[in-house]
């Protein structure tokens, strides 16, 4: 892991923010998104997975992904939070997004997706394990969470293998797409022992 330094307060909270850092997984590199990156995020996000299970806007438009790599993202860091594109090493593409939000506060809710032809090879699992690791470790959240919809189980898995706690079922607690839905709420905490081996 590399790079990217910030500061906290006594309390554990980032105060102070440098270049958002590249993280080297096992199996994935994690870096800021750069306007060259538009025209996989379209490509991707067209997928109807992606579209099913997160809040990407659907239609999925050329201009949403300019927006999500030129404004959203960098936004994201300035305001405390951290979104990086999913690299694979072994090709030097981005593959997939995943971000950490609510830093500031102190507990970094994590969202993800894969691009379909990247799935199935542990990349979603070691992007997980390395976000939380940096948010645990380098920022010293005291939390690490993700909602995930009860249904979907490919997110529900990686979860449990990236080694999160299913804590429990909160009812109607997300809005996605007009419509309410429950969410299993996951954390990981600096104290679990799946933390230490992260
Ligand atoms: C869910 C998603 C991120 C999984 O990505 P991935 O890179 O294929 O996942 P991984 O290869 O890291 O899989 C990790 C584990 O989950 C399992 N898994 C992944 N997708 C699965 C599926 N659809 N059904 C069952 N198990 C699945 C893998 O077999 C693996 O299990 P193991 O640890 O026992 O070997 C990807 O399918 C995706 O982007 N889906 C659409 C968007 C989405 O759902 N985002 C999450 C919103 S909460």
């Amino acid at each position: 892991m590399s790079g990217g330094r910030v500061g906290r307060d006594s309390g554990g909270m980032t105060t102070v923010r440098e270049t958002q850092p590249v993280l080297t997984g096992a199996r994935v590199r994690l870096r800021p998104w750069t306007a060259d990156d538009a025209e996989a995020v379209f490509a991707a996000c067209q997928d109807a997975e992606i579209q099913r299970w997160t809040t990407v806007p659907s239609p999925y438009s050329h201009d949403d992904a300019v927006g999500y790599v030129t404004r959203f993202a960098p936004q994201a860091w300035e305001q405390g939070d951290a979104v990086f594109a999913i690299v694979d090493p072994a090709t030097g593409e981005p593959v997939g997004s995943i971000g950490a939000h609510g830093v500031r506060g102190g507990t970094a809710n994590i969202g993800y997706w894969l691009a379909a032809a990247a799935r199935g090879r542990g990349l979603a699992r070691d992007a997980l394990r390395t976000l939380a690791r940096w948010c645990l470790r380098e920022v010293g959240v005291a939390r690490v969470e993700l909602e995930v919809d009860p249904a979907n189980t490919g997110s529900r898995r990686v979860a449990e293998a990236a080694g999160f706690t299913a804590e429990g079922t909160l009812r109607r607690r997300l809005v996605v797409r007009g419509r309410r839905i429950d969410v299993v709420m996951y954390s990981l905490l600096p104290d679990d022992a799946a933390a230490t081996t992260l």
